[in-house]
């Protein structure tokens, strides 16, 4: 698998110094957690911004203190949904321009000897038909859990899916565009391969427990 089999139409790598600083940053196996969170925070609002260019808007009238003009409001409400645990890091990305997004939940972890991923909770607001639902993880790995999550908010009714992470294998981008080629990808980083357990190379390690400082 190679970034050749990618279908580069349908994912967003997004290239900009900050973040290739930041993704050094979150890169670097010495780096404490509270900086790997603030990093991450920052790439976030980099990588949120770009997943929110597509948001629908409508036209509105402003009055300015000099005439009325026109204006935007949002089409549609936007829902963030973080796959936990890692993806809680990147919720206040989305509500720093959205602040009145709807968060649901989906409690997911990968299980360490299969890679397949697990689901232990969940809890989504209702109406998803209506919203721009954006899924958020730091990694894309074999591809399993946003597979999982993205099947999951399908069945509850969502039609308008986004998924955001900050770094991504060549395998799960491969797998999320085959099961779900609707879905728009927005990543900062593609990167080489997986290694024998799943772990993307050169990758980060392990996000949630680099994030929650729980290794
Ligand atoms: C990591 C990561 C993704 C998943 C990616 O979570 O945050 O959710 O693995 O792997 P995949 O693409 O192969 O499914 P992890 O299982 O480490 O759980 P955690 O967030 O609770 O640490």
């Amino acid at each position: 698998m190679s970034k050749s089999d990618i279908d580069f139409s349908r994912v967003t790598v997004v290239d900009h110094p900050v973040v290739a600083r930041d993704l050094t940053i979150l890169r670097d196996k010495d780096t404490p957690p509270q900086l790997f969170r603030l990093a991450l925070s920052r790439i976030g609002i980099i990588l949120a911004y770009q997943t929110l260019k597509v948001l629908p808007t409508t036209e509105v009238e402003v009055e300015t203190p000099i005439q009325k003009s026109k204006g935007h409001a949002f089409a549609t409400n936007v829902v963030a949904v973080p796959i936990i645990r890692a993806g809680l890091g990147l919720v206040d990305a989305v509500t720093h321009f959205i602040p009145e997004a709807q968060i649901g939940h989906l409690g997911m972890y990968r299980d360490e000897k299969t890679h397949q991923p697990v689901d232990y909770y969940s809890n989504l607001p209702s109406e998803l038909d209506k919203a721009m639902v954006l899924i958020v993880d730091p990694m894309l790995a074999t591809g399993g859990s946003a597979c999982d999550s993205i099947s999951f908010v399908k069945n509850k009714g969502a039609k308008d899916i986004h998924f955001m992470c900050l770094i991504s294998a060549p395998e799960g981008i491969k797998r999320l565009q085959q099961e779900h080629p609707d879905v728009p990808i927005v990543t900062a980083a593609i990167d080489e391969r997986l290694n024998e357990q799943a772990f993307i190379v050169p990758g980060l390690g392990d996000a949630g427990d680099r994030y929650f400082g729980t290794e």
